[in-house]
């Protein structure tokens, strides 16, 4: 049963073509070849354009392979496309931006060093001062729940809380665009759901705009202003879907009709490679 909330879902193959796009992020007719003209050639992500609004939460949702992690570093500007444009407030990402926040899925902490101090490395590594940023950095640990552990290093602190410390390295110096690679999907179900309404809280605060990979629809859903929806390999946008819940967002909206009815129906939109 498809509830009345299915009917204001937009799907990009009806939709006029977006190309010729503009955005906060525009992705324009971005195409990925791996190994052009090798053996090993691989198109891993075909033709394909959308839009990010400055300020929105968008989700990419699709099967394993489809090149999610692909579009999503070409978005970062840590790889470039072999086709089309990527342009990030304007301008074209030809290279990684220190204004971009990215978390993926292994946290990547400094093992030697404490939370404190992994979360003010973006600034080490760009050769800034550090003072300027320690009490914003204590506050966004105290925020995520971590107010006792600012000294301790990873191994002293669990995957979840790992995580956590990742999150705020990541809004350590306010990134406007924040890019996520499933960065949850190594947590157990119950750390997972802590950690989304961690970030969510976090985004409703201070509201960037963010792009999320996933490969579970319901995060996405909870999570997201529009959730898109990719093809398998090559992969490209086939549907892009409004997400209608207000904010802020408890997670009691997971067990309403309309939740489980757009989950239905992105589900549907999800090309399984046969068994
Ligand atoms: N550096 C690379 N060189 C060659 N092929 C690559 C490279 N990176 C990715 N690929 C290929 O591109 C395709 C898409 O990979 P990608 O990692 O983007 O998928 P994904 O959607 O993120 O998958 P998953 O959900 O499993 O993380 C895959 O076939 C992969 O083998
Ligand atoms: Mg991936």
């Amino acid at each position: 049963m498809i509830s009345a909330a299915i009917d204001r879902l937009v799907d990009v193959e009806t939709a006029a073509s977006p190309s010729g796009v503009s955005g906060y992020v525009a992705v324009d007719r971005v195409r990925k070849i791996f190994n052009p003209g090798g053996r090993h050639e691989v198109e891993a992500v075909a033709p394909t354009s959308f839009t990010v609004t400055s300020g929105e939460f968008v989700s990419l949702l699709g099967p394993s392979g489809c090149g999610k992690s692909t579009l999503l570093m070409m978005v970062a500007g840590l790889d470039r496309p072999s086709e089309g444009t990527v342009s990030v407030a304007g301008r074209p990402m030809t290279a990684p931006r220190a204004d971009n926040g990215i978390m993926f899925q292994d946290p990547t902490l400094l093992p030697w060093k404490s939370a404190l101090d992994n979360v003010l490395f973006p600034f080490r590594a760009m050769n800034q001062p550090v003072a300027p940023h320690i009490d914003r950095a204590k506050a966004l640990l105290d925020a995520v729940g971590l107010a006792g552990f600012h000294n301790h290093k990873p191994r002293q602190l669990s995957g979840g809380m790992r995580q956590r410390v990742a999150i705020c390295r990541a809004l350590v110096f306010e990134p406007e665009l924040l890019l996520m690679d499933e960065p949850f999907s190594a947590l157990d179900a119950i750390t997972r759901d802590e950690m989304n309404l961690v970030l969510m809280k976090m985004w409703e605060e201070h509201h960037r705009t963010a792009i999320f990979v996933t490969h579970s629809i319901r995060e996405a859903v909870y999570l997201s202003d529009r959730v898109l929806v990719m093809s398998q390999r090559p992969g490209r946008v086939i549907a892009d879907v409004k997400i209608p819940f207000a904010r802020p967002r408890s997670l009691e909206i997971e067990e309403s009709a309309e939740f489980n009815d757009i989950c239905g129906y992105l589900r549907s939109k999800i090309q399984h490679r046969p068994v």
